[in-house]
């Protein structure tokens, strides 16, 4: 766990970056510092591998203080990504992975193969392990910045805007492999952005900074959509909230009407969700369906129920119309 304790950075005198910030930062999850530009949130990041130190304060993690524990040492239990990938350019694809390990003692022939590993670990054909980084697209780039900051298999990532330089569908596309990584690898992860969407989507805890690097709100994203601490989160997040809000909310919890009372050719132009998908997949299966029907469906394929916009709007309406204003 990394915790934060009236953590406070002034640079050279300046106004302060980052404001009296205390936060406990969960293991094994997700944690998201969103904020307008200069808000502090690459500065709080850095805070914690100390390549910034706070003024006053202190960071610990897992129980100790890090003020006392060498950068060096500090980092080798956490990767960093920056944003466009950060890579060294006249080093090879395999070389740049490998920086660590090798730095750490890792034979030649052991980082390489490990290298390889990675590649595949982040959705990258083996193939590029022998090229350099501009023969490779910028999506393709960010993926070899995470593999680099796992190749030392820290149990810390460090993570500052690295999906921002892509465009709008690699960018979904590198936000969903993160996801996928992280069910699989359980890191404790601090990601820095200042979309709220990808906050959003991407944080089991979402940090909401504010300027001078003061937090505003520090919970789960749904609290976040459902609750904001003050006016400054809610304009943040922005008018569509209540809507998004139902991506936290689950179908199974509508009341579904039988198949029976829809007419085969209706049914049959329905769009189909898992029953585990949220209210908003469903919402939007009743929206584009050319019957205006959702379907739910269990597990095995089996018709689980059926309703359209009309009958969804009327089941979400009540809990959240004052959300929506
Ligand atoms: N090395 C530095 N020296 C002096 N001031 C700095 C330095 N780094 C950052 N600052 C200032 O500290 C404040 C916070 O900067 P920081 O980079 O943490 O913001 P940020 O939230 O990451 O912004 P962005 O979204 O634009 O990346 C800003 O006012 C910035 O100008
Ligand atoms: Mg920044």
């Amino acid at each position: 766990m990394i915790r934060f304790e009236n953590v406070f950075k002034r640079y050279d005198g300046g106004a302060p970056a980052v404001t009296d910030l205390t936060l406990d930062i969960p293991e094994a999850s997700i944690t998201v510092f969103v904020g307008p530009s200069g808000c502090g949130k690459t500065t709080s990041l850095r805070m914690v591998n100390r390549m910034v130190d706070a003024t006053s304060g202190t960071i610990e993690v897992d129980g100790r203080d890090i003020s006392a524990v060498p950068p060096h040492q500090l980092r080798r239990s956490m990767g960093y990504v920056m944003q466009a990938g950060g890579l060294m350019p006249h080093r090879t694809i395999a070389e740049n992975i490998a920086t660590v390990p090798r730095l750490l003692g890792t034979s030649r022939a052991r980082s390489r193969g490990r290298a390889l590993e990675l590649l595949e670990t982040v959705g990258l054909d083996r193939d590029l392990a022998g090229r350099y980084p501009a023969q490779l697209s910028g999506g393709q780039q960010q993926r070899v910045g995470v593999a680099r900051a796992l190749a030392a298999d820290p149990p810390i990532l460090l993570m500052d805007e690295p999906f921002s330089a892509v465009d709008p569908v690699v960018r979904t596309e590198l936000q969903n492999e993160l996801l996928r990584l992280q069910s699989q690898l359980s890191k404790t992860i601090v990601f820095v952005t200042h979309d709220i969407d990808e906050a959003i989507l991407l944080g089991d805890h979402v940090a909401v900074m504010g300027n001078g690097g003061v937090l505003q709100q520090f919970s789960p994203p749904a609290e976040l959509l459902h609750a904001p601490a003050n006016d400054f989160v809610a304009r943040f997040i922005g008018r569509d909230r209540g809507f998004r809000a139902l991506s936290f909310r689950p179908a199974s919890e509508l009341d579904w009407s039988p198949a029976a009372g829809y007419s085969e050719t209706d049914l049959a132009a329905a769009v189909a969700i898992p029953r585990t998908a949220s209210v908003r997949a469903a919402l939007d299966a009743a929206l584009t369906s050319l019957s205006g029907l959702v379907v739910a469906q269990d597990q095995d394929g089996a018709v689980a129920g059926v309703l359209d916009a009309a009958g969804i709007g009327r089941q979400i309406g009540g809990r959240d119309s004052d959300v929506v204003a």
